[in-house]
């Protein structure tokens, strides 16, 4: 069976990939509230490298370990195996390769990450960086569409000039690749700025595979609005950060659900599948945002442990009695810290 068929990228919405935000409670949450596909936050190929992939019994998932200190360099479970898309940064062929052929069978999609302003991924070639050197991310997607069996694809950032911008999706859309996602700002564009969805409605115009609309979150308030901001870039799909960010259930057609509800839902994801504390902190307080001055967020800010953070949404006693049942079921490992 021809694999690559399988995650079709069209008529889709899509969590984007988000640093320390798209871990595998994030990601499980966005699912359930309706979300198609859902990228992990972006990991680097030398620290897959460097990770054991383990069978977690007690978790029910697949964990891929740091060597030296045990951490979670990247955690699944079966209910997302045909969803998920881990975002690789990396800057070499043969290395994204090596990666990719060791955790193709745990996931659906591979993406390679082309728009990362921040220094230390341009410092190391990664990222935006790509985007002056076209013929180096062609030869990464090149390498990964001609080996592996599920799709590849590449989120990039637009250039200043459209007649640029358009070539070089055609060469990046030459390699093989299954879809495109661009955010509509340039890598010196800041979120405030205005999105180029008029620029990404060129793309999608100019390419025949579908391309995946990013950077709308500042137009995006309900589920309906994801598909005004689809429309307006003339796109395939739609992938949402910052306002899922906030409030993961944006994804749900019905209408979103208020925070507490949606916190709570997150937290029972983050205990089932024993996310480390601090990465539920931090995915909570960014939902938080300015709810953390409040007194019950600043109660919020002291806690260490999961459970403290479960019991300000009424949920110790679950966390509790699961993290007993991990023990017993004989541990998970070492800790994220
Ligand atoms: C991001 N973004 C991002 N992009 C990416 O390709 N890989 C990544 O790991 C991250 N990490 C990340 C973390 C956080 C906290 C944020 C807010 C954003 C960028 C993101 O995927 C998206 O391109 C932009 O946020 C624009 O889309 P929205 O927010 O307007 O929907």
């Amino acid at each position: 069976m021809d694999t690559k068929s399988k995650l079709d990228y069209r008529n889709k919405i899509i969590l984007a990939p988000m640093v320390r935000v798209g871990t595998l409670p994030m990601r499980l949450l966005a699912l359930g509230y309706g979300a198609d596909i859902v990228y992990t936050e972006e990991i680097i190929d030398w620290k897959f490298l460097r990770s054991l992939r383990r069978i977690n019994d007690a978790l029910g998932t697949i964990d891929y370990l740091d060597k030296s200190d045990g951490t979670v360099v990247f955690r699944t479970c079966a209910k997302e195996k045909d969803k998920v898309v881990v975002q690789l940064g990396t800057c070499d062929p043969e290395r994204a390769l090596k990666v990719a052929k060791m955790i193709e069978n745990d996931i659906a999609g591979i993406d390679i990450n082309m728009g990362c302003p921040k220094e230390f991924s341009l410092k190391g070639g990664m990222g935006a960086a790509l985007l002056s050197k076209p013929c180096k991310a062609k030869l990464i997607l090149s390498m990964l569409v001609k080996n592996l069996s599920i799709p590849v694809t590449c989120k990039i950032r637009v250039l200043e000039n459209i007649d640029d911008t358009l070539r070089l999706v055609q060469d990046l859309a030459s390699t093989g690749i299954s879809a495109l996602g661009v955010h509509g700002r340039t890598i010196s564009e800041r979120p405030q700025h205005q999105n180029r969805n008029e620029t990404i409605r060129m793309i999608a115009e100019n390419l025949t595979i579908p391309v995946i609309a990013n950077g709308g979150s500042r137009e995006i308030e309900s589920y309906k609005d994801i598909f005004k901001f689809k429309e307006e870039c003339g796109s395939s799909s739609v992938m949402v950060a910052r306002v899922a960010q906030g409030n993961c259930s944006i994804f749900r057609k019905q209408g979103m659900e208020d925070l507490d509800t949606v916190i709570t839902k997150y937290l029972k994801c983050a205990v089932d599948y024993d996310n480390s504390p601090s990465n539920t902190k931090y995915c909570v307080q960014n939902m938080l945002k300015s709810l953390q001055e409040t007194p019950r967020g600043k109660k919020f800010l002291e806690c260490q442990t999961l459970e403290q953070i479960c019991a300000i949404w009424n949920m110790d006693k679950y966390c509790h009695s699961k993290q007993l049942d991990y023990q017993l079921k004989g541990n998970l490992g070492r800790r994220e810290i």
